[in-house]
């Protein structure tokens, strides 16, 4: 099984980014933890950053064909990006949304998400956990659906 983690907006600043919300840990701390663990189930990961909707649009489209699974913290375009929306349904990626924290529990406009209609579902507010319950979350998919 091959996954895809993309991650959107100012995780690349994870460590020194609000650590009272987001934690200590860095994005390649997480990657090699999620990497650890992928190694144990036997997932291909690739891990991939990009402050631009632009990009991130690019990276969902290319994934179709290539990943079984699009592993997918947005941050802030979640709550904004219906091209995003547009490209998980348009490229027919199975998407499993994630987040940090738990978003339903802070500022009201993070409560919405754009992107969770396309989603096979969602996890939020586990810390970097949510990376490992997301892989979780595939592998389980997979199992149930193949
Ligand atoms: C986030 C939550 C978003 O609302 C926020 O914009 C982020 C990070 C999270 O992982 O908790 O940048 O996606």
């Amino acid at each position: 099984m091959k996954a895809l983690f993309l991650n959107g907006p100012n995780l690349n600043l994870l460590g020194q980014r609000e650590p009272e919300i987001y934690g200590s840990m860095t994005l390649a701390d997480i990657e090699g933890m999620v990497r650890e663990h992928a190694g144990r189930h036997n997932v291909e990961v690739t891990f991939h950053q990009s402050n631009h909707e632009g990009e991130l649009v690019t990276q969902v489209q290319q994934a179709a064909g290539n990943y079984d699974y699009v592993i997918l913290n947005a941050a802030a375009y979640t709550h904004t990006s219906i091209a995003l929306k547009d490209a998980i349904t348009g490229a027919g990626v199975n998407a499993i949304e994630i987040h940090l924290t738990n978003v339903h529990a802070r500022e009201a406009y993070r409560r919405k998400s754009i992107i969770a209609q396309a989603c096979i579902g969602s996890i939020n507010g586990f810390g970097v956990a949510s990376y490992i319950l997301g892989l979780e979350a595939a592998i389980l998919h997979d199992k149930a659906n193949t």
